[in-house]
């Protein structure tokens, strides 16, 4: 089992860590962290070399991303809630997920090889109000839908400033149980 984990967060030992850190404590396998403050990866230029050609014509860091998103067989998407959604350098590497938008409503016949895989959320927010959760969740829908993986969950830990999220309990039960049910369901097939 290979899970791929996208770390969004610029802290080193910030909250989101904390979380990742749980998640590595029970996911079985193989297990690879990207961190999106650290690679060099650019946005999306809707050149549309996609349309006609498999992969992307931006020769950056994304290209290592790709091998690894169509490979793995769990992907796990751990961020800070930046303005209501995805910090802004791993919604950076989502544009680039555009170049399999073509293949999938037949702009390009040639398809591209993205194993099915499952995915899991992990998101940590300094504050909450209702309904915080309906951007970012849109964002990691369009997120999983373009990495061929279905989302089995959420974790979310709330109130980071007052209530930091390695002291979470519910943070933390949330996020183990999301790396238990990737093992349960990588390990079933
Ligand atoms: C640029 C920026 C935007 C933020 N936007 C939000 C937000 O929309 N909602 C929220 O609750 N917290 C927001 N926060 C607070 C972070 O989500 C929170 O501190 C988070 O737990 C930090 O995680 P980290 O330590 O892993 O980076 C924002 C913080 C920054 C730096």
């Amino acid at each position: 089992m290979k899970t791929l984990i996208l770390n969004g967060s610029p802290r080193k030992n910030g909250h989101t860590v904390a979380l990742i850190d749980e998640i590595k404590s029970v996911l079985k396998g193989e297990i690879k962290i990207i961190d999106a403050y650290k690679v060099n990866v650019s946005a999306c230029k809707d050149c549309r070399y996609c349309f006609t050609k498999k992969g992307c014509s931006i020769k950056d860091d994304m290209q290592e991303i790709y091998s690894d998103i169509e490979k793995c067989d769990a992907v796990v998407v751990a961020t800070p809630m930046h303005f209501g959604t995805f910090s802004a350098p791993l919604f950076t590497i989502c544009t680039r997920l555009q170049s399999y938008w073509p293949a999938k409503n037949n702009v390009r016949e040639e398809q591209d090889d993205i194993k099915p895989k499952y995915g899991a959320l992990i998101v940590t927010t300094g504050g909450k109000w209702v309904n915080m959760e309906l951007l970012i969740e849109g964002t990691a829908d369009f997120f999983f839908h373009y990495t061929n993986a279905e989302q089995i969950g959420s974790a979310y830990a709330y109130y980071t400033d007052t209530n930091p999220a390695k002291d979470n309990i519910k943070a933390i039960e949330q996020t183990r149980y999301l790396g238990q049910r990737l093992n349960e369901l990588c390990y079933r097939e």
